[in-house]
């Protein structure tokens, strides 16, 4: 097991990654939550094996803590919606949870954000757990505080920063994730060493294959190390008001593809792929230091990891570029990219031209 602390001062927490912790849930949190009698409402997306929560449920009723019966959270990104975060305030209300108990969310980042954000206000806030069942959820969506809902207009326009009191990652719950759905979540590691960590980068480069494995040693290595990543990150500007944003590397272009092409058609780890290259095409343009060749490694262990470089554009560059200025990031109707210098270093708050994206988006588009 690697635990990754996150300094959020008296909101800090840790980070568990490894195989067998859904049986350890108790002996990891913190002793304060676990005393006998607090309740725990276990929340899981209903693709996650039942015996995922059992073991969870009866690791926690063996430490004295009461384990509330699983809510289930269907699987896919519809259930960050009202209904869903309506059911789960619900059975909290029906299991009479308080203020000293604790919510558990089992699953990728919906799970994640739709069970954070009905613990953020829920009682105007109880104390809730991330267990990542994903690769993307692992090393990024359970990091951080991030929680929210989508509405019909855009995703993610409802939520609140509220930090877990642990994250705890199980690495077998990855045996059973669609492989599609693994790949995903690799693109974020591949960001991660992208915009902090060369020989992170480096290491990728050098067995993409082994990533692949869901027991390998290099996968949950890579993990660890992009978790760090965000952790520093976020330890440093945890809303988000400055450097937060480089995270978003790949990210206006990737989401701006997702939301056009529709979401479902390709997922947010290939959009992200797609979304690195083409804003790596932007960097150069503008002469950040980012290089042909920094930007032909990057293409080559993205291919290895089995993700896109490219995407079907049927309606051209435009419809893309206008939805990046609804990105809620964008400022004043000011789109701001995070773009790289070089592979391990990258920053936010970069204006780049129209025609700059336009030609990025020529360079990705697939004949
Ligand atoms: N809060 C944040 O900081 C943050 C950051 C990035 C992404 N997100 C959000 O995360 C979501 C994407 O997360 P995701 O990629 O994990 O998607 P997801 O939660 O939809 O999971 C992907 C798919 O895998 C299934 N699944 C999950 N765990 C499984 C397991 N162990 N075995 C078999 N199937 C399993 C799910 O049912 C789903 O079909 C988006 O809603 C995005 O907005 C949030
Ligand atoms: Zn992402």
């Amino acid at each position: 097991m690697t635990t990754i602390r996150v300094p959020l001062g008296e909101r800090s927490y840790a980070v568990h990654l490894g195989a067998g912790l859904r049986r350890r849930v108790a002996e990891l949190l913190p002793a304060s939550h676990t005393a006998r009698g607090r309740r725990f409402l276990l929340a899981a997306d209903t693709a996650v094996p039942e015996s995922f929560s059992s073991a969870v449920a009866k690791s926690l009723s063996e430490a004295g803590a009461r384990a509330v019966d699983a809510v289930q959270v269907p699987s896919g990104e519809a259930s960050k919606c009202v209904a869903v975060l309506a059911a789960l305030w619900d059975a909290a209300a029906a299991a009479r949870l308080d203020r000293g108990d604790v919510m558990v969310a089992i699953g990728g980042g919906v799970a994640g954000d739709v069970v954070g954000f009905a613990a953020a206000t829920y009682m105007r806030g109880i104390a809730f757990v991330q267990m990542p069942t994903t690769v993307l959820a692992m090393v990024d969506s359970s990091v951080g505080g991030k929680t929210g809902i989508n509405l019909d207009a855009g995703k993610n326009l409802v939520g609140a920063v509220h930090q877990p009191i642990a994250v705890i990652a199980d690495t077998d719950a990855l045996a059973t994730l669609p492989i599609g759905e693994h790949r995903s979540g690799l693109a974020e590691v591949v960001k991660a060493a992208v915009l902090a960590d060369a020989e992170l980068f480096a290491r990728l480069a050098a067995e993409p294959a082994a990533l692949l494995d869901a027991r390998s040693a290099a996968l949950a290595t890579a993990m660890a190390r992009a978790i760090g990543i965000k952790a520093d990150v976020v330890s440093r500007d945890e809303h988000e008001r400055g450097e937060r944003a480089v995270l978003n590397l790949g990210h206006t272009i990737g989401h701006a593809l997702e939301a056009e092409l529709g979401y479902g058609t390709i997922r947010h780890g290939e959009a992200v792929a797609v979304g690195m290259i083409a804003e790596g095409h932007i960097a150069t343009a503008l002469g950040t230091g980012w290089t042909a060749e920094d930007q032909r490694a990057l293409e080559a262990l993205l291919r290895a990891i089995g993700l896109p470089i490219a995407v079907a554009l049927p309606e051209g560059p435009d419809p893309v570029i206008a939805r990046t200025a609804l990105d809620k990031k964008a400022r004043g109707g000011e789109v701001r990219y995070a773009l790289p210098h070089r592979i391990g270093h990258a920053t936010p708050g970069h204006p780049v031209p129209a025609e700059a994206a336009r030609a990025a988006l020529r360079r990705v588009a697939l004949p």
